[in-house]
């Protein structure tokens, strides 16, 4: 077996620790090294230490060297609807002119207007641009990528998007976790009761098909699905496999997060407006809290309060929400440095939010080890042309990895 030594890195962080979701003091240890050295064998972390002594334990392995000084682990982004088609340039307009997003939906746009869109395309064209989005994102640092099949509006649809994904998975170089969301809105021209139960019928043939879903979501809101609609249909999921996530308090704290805790949901997503409550009910629970700036940013909203969550002892995530209309912002660094500019967040927290946390809000679906560089876990990670982490969060506006390795192998410049 090929052994390659990675080095001189002048600061890395291994993120090596305990396993699983960290939370309260625990989301600083991001294991910094300095003047430090990675060996890879069989495109895993074989060793990390100094500099010093690796390159002269391994004076017979393959050299790489990094351009640039900072070197982190690849970052996992656990929630996006990467797979759309259209844009929704021109309601962005309108939502600057001060409609807001909640009125466009009601007057039947929002996400009803990309389900047309999705509707009209072919397999092979959401294919195609969902492997050319997966490209956006490596080229940002983004090594894991969740993606949410959420914009059909009948049943042929779900299965044409999950084709793709298929067909897409194939050519996307990251690992990706795909999520079945058939409870976003209830489409146009659909009775409420008749599309659960079209969702209900479907997940069984979710849950096999060849695109591998792991997970199912629901979007628990005001003008979408009410918290007991969200519940029986991630029970359903849950029965055929399927892990439960939710996306809720986005506009409205409607009890979605107590009742998903309460079911055992590996992730509530979005938070912006959960409180107390909320927060208790999710530092009780195995339940990792994923907060998503980017909307925030994108919507012009008050950010979800992450400082408070990480003290309240929720395990706090970073994703990106990546999708046409409540977040066009697919960088995890710029998610980073909001997170850490308008959230309060510590930079080791950002990072730990953006790397194990994000991995545990796909626990089950990623392998071990995915958001560490602790000896074992595969080796995907970037190169960053920064001085050290703060540096890193500071050029979040703009910042992008100079090389990045997935399993060991350079995909970067490719
Ligand atoms: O996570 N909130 C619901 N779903 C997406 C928005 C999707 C869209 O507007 O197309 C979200 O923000
Ligand atoms: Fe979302």
């Amino acid at each position: 077996m090929k052994t390659i030594l990675v080095g001189p890195i002048r600061e890395l962080h291994t993120l090596a620790g305990s396993g699983g979701a960290r939370r309260r003091a625990e989301m600083r240890e991001t294991a910094r090294l300095q003047n430090a050295a990675l060996v890879i064998a069989g495109g895993r972390v074989r060793e990390v230490g100094p500099w010093s002594v690796l390159r002269r334990a391994h004076q017979g392995a393959e050299r790489v060297s990094v351009e640039g000084d900072l070197v982190t682990p690849g970052l996992v982004d656990c929630h996006t609807h990467l797979i759309w088609a259209g844009n929704r340039s021109e309601e962005f307009l309108r939502r600057c002119s001060g409609v807001s997003y909640q009125q466009i939906a009601r007057e039947g746009g929002g996400i009803a207007t990309t389900m047309r869109a999705v509707a009209e395309s072919t397999e092979a064209e959401l294919a195609a641009n969902t492997v050319t989005r997966a490209k956006l994102l490596l080229g940002l640092g983004t090594t894991t990528v969740e993606i949410k099949a959420s914009y059909a509006d009948r049943p042929e649809n779900w299965l044409k998007e999950l084709n793709a994904l298929a067909k897409a998975r194939r050519k996307i170089k990251q690992q990706t976790v795909v999520t079945f969301m058939g409870a976003h809105v209830v489409p146009p021209g659909w009775k409420r009761q008749a599309w659960i139960r079209e969702i209900l019928r479907f997940l069984f043939t979710a849950s096999t098909h060849l695109c591998k879903p792991a997970f199912q979501d629901v979007f628990c809101e005001e003008g979408a699905f009410s918290v007991e609609e969200s519940v029986r249909v991630l029970r359903a999921g849950l029965r055929v496999g399927l892990g439960a996530k939710i996306h809720c308090d986005e506009f409205h704290a409607l009890g979605g997060v107590q009742a998903a805790c309460r079911l055992g949901a590996t992730s509530c997503d979005h938070l912006l407006v959960s409180g107390r409550k909320e927060w208790a009910a999710l530092a009780n629970s195995e339940t990792v809290a994923v907060v998503m700036p980017g909307t925030a940013f994108f919507l012009d909203k008050p950010y979800a309060r992450a400082r408070k969550m990480v003290d309240a002892g929720c395990a706090v995530a970073l994703g990106s929400d990546f999708n046409p209309g409540s977040s066009m912002v697919p960088s995890m660094t710029f998610a980073m440095g909001l997170a850490v500019s308008r959230m309060g967040l510590a930079p080791e927290e950002a990072l730990v939010a953006a790397t194990v946390n994000s991995a545990a809000a796909l626990r089950g679906a990623v392998r071990e080890g995915v958001g560490t560089l602790a000896p074992g876990a595969p080796a995907d990670f970037c190169v960053w042309p920064v001085g050290s982490l703060s540096e890193l969060i500071y050029s979040y506006a703009f910042v992008r990895p100079t090389q990045v390795f997935l399993r060991g192998r350079q995909v970067l410049p490719s």
